[in-house]
């Protein structure tokens, strides 16, 4: 049903928490049977604050080998997940810069009728992660996107307990199965409804 939802999942990880997320939401969208993208922003800070902190350097250095997001992996893709640690209850400013390059696609009208969902991290319970997807759900009312969050439309969300979408506590720890298969279906639940969708606009 599936086979032709191309997915693109966009997004910032520090030190590697959002990245463990992403990876679980690519599984969960193959096996949905969509085409996937796991793609990284840009870093913005400069490599010499990154060596401050051994575990962002570590990161950096696992991860080289994710392609950086461009603006073609989001004009390519049926749905997108954006995926960012919060900052202060926000997305991370390496995220939203990226955000801030779709102005071109948006003009064109090439972001509306799109699936969107997000996911996200804090290091504590009521660190904000309600507050940094509902921040990302703005800039999805913008686009003219569908968004599709998790609600409780699966057992594992009542473990996990975020309906706005896949989140974890960092500081617990890094995402254990919970989390992992929240984020799977979370994915698995935007290729769907992508897929329906996809299917009755051309019925
Ligand atoms: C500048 C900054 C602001 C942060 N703000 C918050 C916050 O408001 N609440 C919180 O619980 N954690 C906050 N954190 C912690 C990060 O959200 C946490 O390290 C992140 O979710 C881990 O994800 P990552 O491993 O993918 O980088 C902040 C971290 C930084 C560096």
């Amino acid at each position: 049903m599936s086979e032709s939802v191309n997915v693109s999942i966009i997004y910032y990880s520090a030190t590697g928490t959002v990245h463990a997320l992403a990876q679980a939401a690519v599984e969960g969208a193959e096996k949905a049977g969509a085409q996937v993208r796991l793609r990284k922003v840009a870093e913005t800070v400069p490599q010499e604050v990154i060596n401050t902190r051994e575990e962002w350097a570590q990161h950096v250095r696992d991860t080289a080998d994710v392609a950086q997001a461009t603006l073609d992996d989001v004009e390519w893709a049926d749905v997108v997940l954006l995926g960012t640690p919060t900052r202060f209850g926000n997305p991370a400013s390496q995220l939203r810069a990226f955000v801030e390059t779709t102005g071109p696609l948006w003009f064109q009208g090439k972001l509306a009728g799109k699936v969107y969902s997000a996911f996200t991290s804090s290091s504590t319970e009521h660190g904000g992660q309600e507050s940094t997807i509902l921040a990302l759900a703005n800039t999805f009312y913008h686009w003219g996107g569908i968004i599709v969050p998790p609600g409780y439309t699966d057992p594992v969300k009542a473990q996990q307990g975020n309906p706005y979408g896949t989140s974890h506590v960092a500081g617990t720890g890094a995402p254990g199965e919970t989390a992992l298969g929240a984020a799977r279906h979370q994915a698995r639940r935007t290729v769907e409804i992508a897929a329906a969708l996809k299917a009755g606009r051309t019925a």
